[in-house]
């Protein structure tokens, strides 16, 4: 007899609905790649809910009416709506909390408190107004984690399966705010919790606290988070949980992000037909105003402006080389004394610098096909992407060893590795692959052609979320 696992998973933003940073690409691939592993014996049927934040765009959108949850004495209206992608059935959810504030996240944390809490818990509802009774709840990041505290201490009493609880961590250290009054007002009530003090009230430390099993999105940030220096202050307790935690690596969507036929590159290209990349580079070149010539180094930064991805580093690295020749494009938006940094950076060196402030996932794909490195001096890196997509397009990651970063890039072999968190760290690796690009192109090439032949798609780690699901419901 065949078998279905019902997941509902959990996310602030899930692409092409609304992305704002990585977890977006995540929660927009993984239900997808879940799915598609369903065979005749085993069906998995995984579906997305969503806050319908204002700024989703969403098609085709069917509406499953109006429910409420109860808050205080009253209660407050939910309305929720169906879509598809790709077969998949993605809900979305709103109501006053979520319609009251535009953006996805917002510096007022008191405001995204009682947003989440209210998606959270509003999704728990959900299930019943579509006749469908998921096995297993998975959250991810703080937005969502409280569904996963309030499925154990209030909801479901109704429902006669278990349902698992499954939370990925994408990034530790945004815990979300304190939502005790929050919770009490929507009727659950704070347990006693062997959670350090301060984390009590907050809801990712409670949806880790109720979760039946706790993922990082790569091994080595499982291992990290273990620590005082990655732990947050949470590594005792994870400790303690230690069993039910595990490292799972993101994949990336290697349909989207295929060289070979890309179409917002210049020229498509592929393991076997690597001499055409330099067309790009030229292209790239010529774009930015840079003088166009294929030896020179061309370097490149996307990512966050954000402390967290030691962009300041990358830029102290440039500044510090001011001497050597190369090139270098600086791509993304974020936290503004960085983009200050960036500018100032491309004021004094005009000719070497180029800082284009904004998001563009068009040029991030062109610097991806064309420039050399790509420089990922994080100081934490749960997972990262960037590193994986720019080994799939044959641009050599430059990366400190970290989380993610240290388990996807083998020093010399697909890119460079550095352990200091330090800009002159930076710096000697930059030289050793600048050292190798002029003086041994062929071994280059090899870097280039073993970095782009490596499996970073969701097949493998996506059976590892179907295993660990098997192994809750079992
Ligand atoms: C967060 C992390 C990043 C990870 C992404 C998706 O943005 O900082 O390392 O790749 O989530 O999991």
């Amino acid at each position: 007899m065949s078998k279905t696992i019902n997941v509902l998973f959990l996310a602030a933003e899930a692409d092409p609905f609304v992305k704002v940073g990585g977890l977006g690409d995540v929660a927009g691939s993984l239900p997808r790649a879940l799915r598609a592993l369903s065979t005749d014996d085993l069906k998995l049927d995984v579906r997305l809910v969503l806050p319908y934040h204002p700024v989703v765009k969403a098609e085709n959108l069917k509406s499953l009416g109006i429910f409420s949850i109860p808050r205080g004495d009253s209660e407050v209206e939910v309305e929720a709506f169906e879509t598809t992608l790709d077969g998949m059935p993605v809900y979305l959810i709103n109501g006053d909390p979520i319609r009251a504030n535009g953006s996805v996240y917002s510096a007022d944390a008191s405001r995204d408190a009682e947003k989440y809490t209210f998606f959270s818990l509003a999704a728990l509802e959900l299930p019943n107004r579509v006749n469908w009774t998921p096995d297993v709840l998975h959250a991810n990041d703080w937005h969502t984690a409280v569904s996963l505290y309030g499925n154990l201490t209030k909801r479901w009493e109704a429902v006669a399966r278990h349902v698992a609880g499954v939370v990925t961590l994408h990034n530790l250290p945004y815990m979300g705010p304190d939502v005790s009054g929050i919770l009490e007002s929507y009727g659950v009530k704070l347990a006693q919790t062997d959670l350090p003090e301060w984390a009590r009230s907050m809801p990712l430390p409670l949806g880790l606290w109720a979760s039946d099993a706790i993922v990082a999105v790569s091994p080595g940030y499982a291992n990290e988070v273990l620590t005082p220096e990655f732990g947050c202050g949470l590594n005792d307790f994870l400790q303690i949980r230690k069993e039910t935690l595990s490292g799972i690596l993101n994949g990336i969507d290697t349909d989207s992000f295929n060289p070979a036929d890309d179409k917002a590159i210049a020229v498509n290209y592929d393991v076997n037909s690597l001499q055409r990349r330099a067309e790009n580079k030229e292209m790239l070149q010529n774009k930015l105003g840079f003088v166009s010539n294929p030896s020179v180094p061309l370097l490149a930064v996307v990512s966050r402006m954000d402390v967290q991805k030691g962009v300041d580093l990358a830029f102290a690295a440039l500044k510090s080389m001011k001497k050597a020749d190369f090139q270098a494009v600086i791509l993304g938006t974020g936290d503004p004394k960085l983009e200050e940094a960036a500018r100032a950076l491309q004021t004094a060196f005009p000719e070497k610098i180029k800082a284009e402030l904004r998001f563009d996932s068009g040029l991030a794909r062109q610097i991806y096909a064309g420039a050399d490195m790509l420089l990922m001096p994080s100081r934490y890196e749960p997972c990262g992407l960037s590193q994986m997509i720019a080994m799939r397009y044959g641009c050599v990651p430059v990366v400190r060893a970290v989380g993610g970063l240290d388990d996807t890039v083998a020093h010399g072999e697909t890119g460079f590795v550095f352990e200091k968190e330090h800009h002159m760290s930076l710096v000697s690796a930059i030289k050793a692959g600048v050292k190798v690009m002029s003086d041994d192109k062929e071994q280059w090439q090899k870097i280039q052609r073993t970095g782009m032949s490596r499996d970073f798609s969701w097949k493998n780690s996506a059976q590892e979320y179907l295993d660990l699901y098997l192994s809750l419901v079992k």
